[in-house]
């Protein structure tokens, strides 16, 4: 007799087996590779999405756009997650995530920002049930991998337009809904509110996703057993912190809490942060391979500024680290980063936070 070693799924996107209930959230100008690399090597999300990549400007062939959409094989399985408002356009831009490498492809019917909404795409779906179908309708058609969607509760208060729209994307083949527990109109005010997630329970057979406002272990395993969800999704709670997502995976999977991170533990990532964003702004395999590139010079600046926002959190919890954290906005070069770092490092004596 044998006896299978291989543990029980949390859950299936069609045939891709979801190993744990974590998902981490697609999130622009947050969630590329070097960022998803981090999170998947500290705390192993059963499943992870790119930031939204533009339809458009794939048809286009922005070079910018089609680097967001590279992918490292340790971070599979992956959904590369996509917006738009044609059908035609969005089905390409489909076709090009599964040559990329997508276990998955996402639809983003989520996004609230008028820059994206103007253009028909994004939450702005949720508003044309018909033509919201077509698009799912079409992407599906377009790849053999699974298509997923990405909501929220409706465009405003006045229609709870999920329930509707998740039985006809169900109908129309897509393996999983997210729902984002908001109202576009509302952006991020309020609370989440999680009783439409379990509003949607009972309207689906495919696995549904859990969004918002989870930041600790209690929250997460609260938002599962409360909602009857079958994954988590985590955003904001992840940025420059990806132990707090280490902690909701143990919680949600049974395993003891990790401890908080150290001060060296958040110096360390952030530096290998840095590392990996350099390496994917130069599209070399690692950071020693990025500094042999005529690039480097042009893009070292770029990687560094684009992570302006995120640095400075690695530290924020470390007492006296506000004027260190005041002049990492003006850094351009990783030696400049690394020797800031350090130089706070060793002024704490290894203090832990
Ligand atoms: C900086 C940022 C960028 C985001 N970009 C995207 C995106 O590209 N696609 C998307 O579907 N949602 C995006 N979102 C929404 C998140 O995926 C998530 O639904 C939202 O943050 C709520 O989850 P949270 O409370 O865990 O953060 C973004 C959120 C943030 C904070």
């Amino acid at each position: 007799m044998s006896i299978s070693t291989q543990a029980k799924p949390a859950f299936m996107v069609r045939d891709i087996p979801i190993a744990n209930p974590l998902v981490l959230a697609p999130m622009e100008d947050v969630s590329n590779l070097a960022f998803r690399l981090i999170c998947k090597r500290t705390a192993n999300p059963g499943l992870m999405f790119t930031e939204f990549v533009s339809a458009m400007a794939i048809h286009y062939n922005a070079k910018k756009t089609l680097k967001k959409m590279k992918i490292h094989p340790d971070e599979r399985p992956l959904g590369i997650q996509i917006f738009g408002g044609d059908p035609e356009i969005m089905a390409e831009t489909a076709k090009v995530s599964e040559e990329m490498g997508a276990d998955i492809v996402d639809i983003n019917m989520g996004c609230w920002v008028p820059k994206v909404c103007r253009t028909g795409s994004g939450a702005a779906l949720l508003k044309d049930p018909d033509h919201a179908e077509r698009i799912v309708k079409s992407v599906v058609n377009a790849v053999k991998v699974p298509v997923t969607v990405k909501v929220r509760a409706g465009w405003d208060y006045s229609l709870f337009a999920a329930p509707e729209l998740a039985k006809r994307f169900q109908g129309a083949g897509a393996q999983m809904l997210t729902l984002h527990a908001r109202f576009a109109k509302q952006g991020f005010e309020g609370q989440a509110d999680w009783e439409l997630i379990t509003k949607l329970r009972d309207v689906l057979t495919i696995p549904l996703i859990g969004n918002g406002d989870v930041k600790t272990p209690e929250d997460a395993i609260r938002m599962k057993s409360e909602t009857g969800c079958d994954g988590v999704m985590v955003g904001r709670a992840a940025i420059s912190n990806p132990w707090a997502l280490a902690r909701i995976q143990a919680g949600l999977t049974g395993q003891p809490i990790p401890a908080e991170p150290t001060l060296d533990q958040r110096i360390e990532t952030a530096l290998e942060h840095a590392r990996l964003m350099i390496a994917h702004e130069c599209e070399a395999d690692s950071f020693e391979e990025a500094q042999t590139l005529a690039h480097f010079a042009e893009q070292e600046p770029r990687a560094i500024r684009a992570l302006r926002g995120q640095l400075p959190l690695y530290i924020k919890a470390a007492p006296g680290s506000s004027v260190v954290r005041g002049k990492l906005s003006g850094v351009s070069t990783y030696n400049e980063l690394e020797s800031l770092l350090r130089d706070f490092q060793n002024s704490q004596h290894g203090e832990q936070i």
